[in-house]
């Protein structure tokens, strides 16, 4: 059987040995997770909570914690030291040092602080408990913001999904990259030329190929006018001044950007058009479905979101994930580089 990007993800996790930082501890499923990362050599683990909490729930389960790092938020020794450092990065927002040590209590503000400070890769935040850590997407992701900050030359972090789908043919050995999909709801024509450059690099990152990425809207090149339209226009160009060296071209439907015969008579001209790898939607509304319909659909297995832009890796996995949802999420992450 063909390896599949998964594959390829995983063993290059097993070589990266990154530590990645698992937010909802009191979470079963975490801690199994866990387990399987340190097993499968596709991470080193950290749980962050409370180890007391950690070890009952690992007992009573019969998960063994071995080669699974636990940091215990109330004796972290190195506590002031990140009380100080988020007091400094944040005191124009009015961090002082009380609101730090109240911070610093959440999982998720805490792993974002581990990985500012070169403590961990990234963090998985993944499941919840309704008794414990239980953070919705806004609560997961926030402290990325605050704290990871953009990567240089990007002002907004998306994301984006690698669509598997059981046919080759299509993009890399099977898989296309959706964007935005789950992040930033009505980008404007910068956000969106962002969103364009950032997963072309994603594209790149995850498969080492080129990638082709087409410009998505319900008109090709000047096929129908309405402003929906003009935003994905202006986009392209801003996405091609950014970054001319990436392949972007639109604005494509998406038959022409993925049927090679559809393309030759709608884009004859496009380098892209009919071979695109990357998929970019003009806004949430559109994105989300179009996953979402792919998945359901096409039989695809969609994996993400994947958060980019952002200069340290986070990713957030719903509240009803598996365990192996939190483990190939957690190999995902040791691949998103870091970036000044
Ligand atoms: C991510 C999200 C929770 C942020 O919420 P928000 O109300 O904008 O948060 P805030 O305005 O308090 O912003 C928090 C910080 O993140 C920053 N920020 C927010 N969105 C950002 C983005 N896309 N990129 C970079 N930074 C961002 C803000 O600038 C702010 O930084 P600061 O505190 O240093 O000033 C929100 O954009 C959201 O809910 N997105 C959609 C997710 C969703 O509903 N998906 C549904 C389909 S799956």
């Amino acid at each position: 059987m063909q390896e599949t990007i998964m594959d390829r993800i995983r063993a290059k996790a097993k070589t990266l040995k990154r530590r990645v930082c698992l937010t909802e501890s009191d979470d079963l499923r975490n801690i199994q997770a866990a387990r399987k990362i340190a097993d499968m050599e596709y991470a080193i683990p950290v749980l962050v909570g409370e180890i007391a909490t950690i070890e009952k729930i690992a007992k009573e389960n019969n998960v063994k914690l071995s080669g699974i790092e636990i940091v215990d938020i109330p004796t972290f020794p190195k506590m002031d030291e990140y009380v100080q450092f988020l007091v400094e990065l944040r005191k124009d927002k009015g961090m002082d040092e009380k609101t730090a040590r109240e911070t610093l209590k959440d999982s998720c503000f805490f792993s974002a602080t581990m990985v500012v400070r070169k403590d961990a890769h990234g963090y998985v935040s993944g499941g919840g408990n309704p008794k414990g850590y239980n953070h919705n997407t806004g609560q997961k992701i926030k402290p990325a913001l605050q704290l990871f900050k953009t990567a240089k030359g990007i002002k907004t972090a998306s994301t984006f999904f690698m669509m598997q789908l059981p046919d080759p043919k299509w993009g890399f050995q099977g898989t296309l990259f959706y964007a935005d999909c789950a992040l930033v709801i009505n980008p404007t024509a910068e956000q969106l030329a962002e969103i364009a450059v950032c997963t072309a690099r994603s594209f790149k990152n995850f498969t080492g190929e080129e990638a082709k990425v087409g410009m998505i809207s319900c008109s090709t090149k000047g096929s129908a006018k309405d402003p929906i339209i003009d935003k994905v226009v202006e986009a392209t160009k801003l996405a091609q001044n950014m970054a001319p060296e990436l392949l972007i071209d639109g604005e494509l439907q998406f038959d022409s950007a993925v049927i090679p015969w559809i393309a030759e008579k709608k884009a004859p001209n496009s380098k892209v058009a009919g071979h695109c790898n990357v998929l970019v939607f003009p806004d949430l509304n559109c994105g989300n479905s179009m996953y979402k319909a792919t998945e359901r659909l096409a039989g695809a297995t969609a994996i993400g979101p994947i958060t980019q832009g952002l200069r340290r890796p986070f990713n957030d996995v719903s509240r009803g994930c598996s365990v192996d949802d939190i483990v190939d999420v957690t190999a995902v992450t040791t691949i998103c580089e870091w970036t000044e």
